[in-house]
């Protein structure tokens, strides 16, 4: 009877419930009451210079014990950090965003000075890497849960994170019931779970059942006004404006889902030859991928997953698409509906778009390269003959005035 109540216990309390061999963290407010829970595996790969001048891979784990001094809890924002070893740390930053809340930087700093993990190296400096992890939207009050491995690159430092469970603003002194559960966790079968798993209700039945029904066609999405902003500070290095509309196929129906800005996140990266705009709210996360070669840049790779009104998780991408072209430092522009076919599965629709990822001065816009300017490309030649033609003509007329004034004059000389 005892161990089926400790059972229940186990089951009611989603923090606790899969304890792992992970390093296990609480961290107290100043009321010495719990504000924030975590465990977790993370594995280290770090590549470093000998002094011999060669590259070598250090390879470690986060341990189970370390101090969480530095650690602290705040209304809005809070910072996990870890120190471990001989002046290592591995800090997470996390913040409020209306009614979820997500980590916004992991930041780990190693001392090279410690020769039993970075033997021989060259340099004794402690190093760091700030790095963004993928865990957003995690409903306020709830534990985010994600087994599957996230791994993490940077310049000289690869992390992977698996086994994961935080709890971040833990608001009456215990880990909360319920969980919300990463992407990656959920089965990609139309049998998937919604993210949230508490109570059971039978929502699922009844919006699974209009076959028939016709979608209602929904408005005309509201424009975004998103930005990438390098290290959550100082000005725009991306910029998009745009209203987003999904149309997704599903078996034999399709469902259509308007991006709502309001309750989207933008976040991402900006890079030399690579740029990335993430755009996530509470059903759906799409990434941008925009590269740039040397004059153009493109939007090479458009991943959408989302979450249908059935409930299934959907996931399309495809990264091997060529659009939205202009050069760089200049913005791609076009206000009219734009359609395009992402996959067989997915299209996506676009209005008053206008994008820059790469190159952006002060934080606007640059000159735009208008997508109507493309198509009425083929005018400036047609113009351009059409000009040249009448150039001919009044060449032609002058000369043959020309030539009968000259044999009129010639009929008088003589
Ligand atoms: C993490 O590191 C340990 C030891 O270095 C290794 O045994 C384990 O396979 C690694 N796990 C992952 C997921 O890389
Ligand atoms: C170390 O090697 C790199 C190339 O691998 C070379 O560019 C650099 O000059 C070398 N540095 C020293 C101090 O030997
Ligand atoms: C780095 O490691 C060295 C050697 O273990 C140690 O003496 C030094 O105090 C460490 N640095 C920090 C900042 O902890
Ligand atoms: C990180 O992972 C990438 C891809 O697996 C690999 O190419 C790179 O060498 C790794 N870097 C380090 C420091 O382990
Ligand atoms: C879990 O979620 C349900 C429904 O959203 C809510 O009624 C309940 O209070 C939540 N439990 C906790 C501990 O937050
Ligand atoms: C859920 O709906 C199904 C079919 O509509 C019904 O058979 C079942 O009893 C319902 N379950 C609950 C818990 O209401
Ligand atoms: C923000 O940018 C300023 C100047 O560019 C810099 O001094 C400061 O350290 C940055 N702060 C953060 C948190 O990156
Ligand atoms: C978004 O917010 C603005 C102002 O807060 C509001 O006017 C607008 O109706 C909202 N749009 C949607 C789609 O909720
Ligand atoms: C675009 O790529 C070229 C070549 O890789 C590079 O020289 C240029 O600086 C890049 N432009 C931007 C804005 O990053
Ligand atoms: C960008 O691409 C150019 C040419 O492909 C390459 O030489 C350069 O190293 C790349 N830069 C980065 C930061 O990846
Ligand atoms: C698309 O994004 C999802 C979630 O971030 C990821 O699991 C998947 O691997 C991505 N697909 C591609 C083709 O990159
Ligand atoms: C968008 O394009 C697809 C494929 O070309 C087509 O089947 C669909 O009807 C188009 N949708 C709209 C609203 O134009």
């Amino acid at each position: 009877m005892f161990r089926y109540a400790a059972f229940a216990l186990l089951l009611a309390f989603g923090c606790v419930m899969h304890l792992s061999r992970g390093t296990e963290v609480t961290v107290k407010d100043k009321d010495d009451k719990l504000c924030l829970y975590a465990n977790l595996l993370v594995n280290f790969t770090v590549s470093y210079v000998t002094s011999g001048n060669k590259s070598e891979l250090a390879e470690f784990e986060l341990p189970a014990e370390v101090v969480s001094n530095g650690s602290q809890c705040d209304a809005a924002s809070s910072t996990l950090k870890l120190n471990f070893g001989a002046g290592h740390s591995w800090s997470m930053n996390f913040s409020v965003s209306g009614n979820t809340y997500q980590a916004d930087s992991i930041t780990f700093a190693y001392n090279l000075s410690d020769a039993t993990v970075f033997p021989k190296s060259a340099s004794t400096d402690t190093l760091s890497v700030t790095v963004r992890p993928h865990i957003t939207d995690v409903g306020m009050d709830t534990c985010y849960s994600c087994k599957s491995k996230e791994t993490i690159q940077s310049d000289s430092v690869n992390q992977t994170l698996w086994n994961v469970l935080i709890q971040a603003f833990v608001s009456n002194g215990t880990h909360s019931e319920n969980l919300t559960t990463c992407a990656a966790d959920l089965p990609a079968t139309p049998t998937a779970s919604p993210t949230t798993v508490a109570p059971v209700t039978n929502t699922t039945a009844t919006t699974l059942s209009p076959t028939t029904s016709p979608t209602p066609a929904l408005p005309t999405p509201a424009t975004g006004k998103f930005s990438v902003k390098p290290d959550n500070n100082g000005t725009a290095c991306l910029l998009a404006n745009f209203a987003l509309r999904l149309r997704v196929k599903q078996g034999e129906k399709y469902q259509e889902m308007n991006l709502d800005p309001n309750v989207t996140r933008a976040s991402g990266s900006c890079g030399v030859n690579s740029s990335e705009l993430v755009l996530a709210s509470n059903d759906m996360t799409v990434v941008l991928t925009f590269t740039n070669d040397t004059k153009k840049f493109r939007l090479q790779s458009v991943n959408v997953t989302a979450k249908l009104s059935s409930g299934v998780i959907f996931s399309e991408a495809n990264s091997s698409l060529s659009l939205w072209e202009a050069a760089v430092g200049s913005s791609y522009m076009c206000n009219k509906e734009q359609n395009y076919t992402i996959t067989s599965r997915l299209n996506i629709f676009t209005f008053n778009l206008q994008v820059q990822p790469f190159a952006v001065k002060k934080g606007l816009f640059s000159t735009a390269e208008d997508c109507q300017a493309e198509s009425e490309s083929f005018l400036v030649p047609v113009a351009v003959g059409v000009a040249l033609l009448v150039l001919i003509l009044i060449v032609l007329l002058a000369y043959f005035i020309g030539r009968k004034r000259n044999m009129a004059s010639g009929y008088e000389s003589f």
